[in-house]
């Protein structure tokens, strides 16, 4: 494997959930596969369970991982292209990268979109650079407009507690006070078609997905009726998507606390359980009352980032051979 971005990547995907089944019974079978070898994971914004879950990852396989905090832990990095760099960024991609890349066998990025301009958030314009100049597999860790380590980790977990063959999933955007990019909602929603589950998406009119990643997925803009008898119920804020409107990309079109995910809503599932990528803002995206109920599965769904994290970096460690 080259790249990670998205579920065709991983191939066929009842054989990477065999995987991860395998990976997560046996964390340490494959221990000797990363020996030597080196991984950087470069983080342009903050995180808590994509940072140390990949460290975990790399560890259970023997790997060396070495995170790099842009901007706080080196250069500030220039990212646009034919700019004169009279600003406060000292040092271009396009050094950076390949030095990078000297010093390591596999490249993990995290970079947000910028929420600003919607073709170069949309083209991947940071992390194809990191595929182009770096010359090593390259990992998404949250690029600007896909999740897939989370997409994966939040698969391996429907599989995990499901009790029907095609589980109804329900993904629902919740209000948020900062506009969010849409790398979770779009590589949920990659992951979802591809998996076998009846998927829906139920947001306000105007936070339409991108028509590639919503696939063949139902959309329906009534929440309660999306969420009727639903096995799993995730939720996530998004901002415009800009698909639509191209000008409201980035912005923040709702805030209508009626799509907190509370009691209410769950009582209308076939009592679903619920997800979340998190960080979560209790009472914004959802209640307490949901998040500490015993439905709630977010830590476990954490928990399998490392799992994720693990299979994906297993096998571009064998691609290496
Ligand atoms: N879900 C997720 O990616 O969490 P972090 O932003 O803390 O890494």
């Amino acid at each position: 494997m080259r790249s990670f971005f998205h579920v065709s990547d991983i191939g066929d995907l009842a054989a990477a959930l065999q995987e991860a089944k395998q990976v997560k019974a046996t964390p340490f079978a494959w221990k000797n596969l990363g020996q030597d070898k080196t991984i950087i994971l470069i983080f342009f914004n903050s995180s808590l369970r994509t940072r140390l879950s990949s460290q975990k990852a790399a560890l259970n396989l023997g790997m060396n991982p070495i995170v790099l905090n842009v901007g706080a832990d080196s250069w500030k990095l220039e990212t646009q292209l034919g700019v004169v760099m009279d600003g406060d960024k000292s040092e271009h991609l396009r050094e950076a990268i390949p030095v990078i890349g000297s010093y390591c066998d596999i490249i993990g990025v995290r970079s947000f979109a910028g929420l600003s301009d919607r073709e170069f958030d949309y083209a991947e314009t940071i992390l194809s650079q990191f595929i182009e100049y770096s010359g090593k597999p390259v990992i998404s860790l949250e690029s600007a407009t896909v999740h897939p380590c989370q997409a994966f980790a939040d698969l391996i977990t429907i599989e995990e507690y499901k009790t029907k063959p095609r589980p109804k999933v329900v993904m629902t955007w919740a209000p948020h006070p900062r506009a969010l990019p849409q790398a979770v909602p779009n590589s949920f929603a990659e992951w979802m078609n591809a998996a076998d589950v009846d998927f829906v998406i139920t947001h306000p009119e105007g936070y339409e997905l991108d028509p590639k990643f919503v696939g063949n997925a139902k959309v329906e803009y009534d929440q309660m009726k999306a969420l009727e008898g639903a096995d799993f119920v995730y939720a996530k804020n998004w901002s415009c998507p800009g698909v639509t409107n191209p000008g409201d990309y980035g912005k923040i079109l709702s805030k209508d606390m009626g799509w907190v995910v509370d009691e209410r809503h769950m009582a209308v599932t076939d009592n679903a359980y619920f997800m979340h990528c998190l960080p979560v803002r209790r009472n914004m995206i959802v209640s307490d009352g949901v998040i500490d109920s015993p439905r709630s599965i977010v830590i476990p769904e954490a928990a399998n980032r490392v799992v994720s994290a693990q299979v994906v970096m297993k096998r571009m460690l064998e691609g290496l051979k």
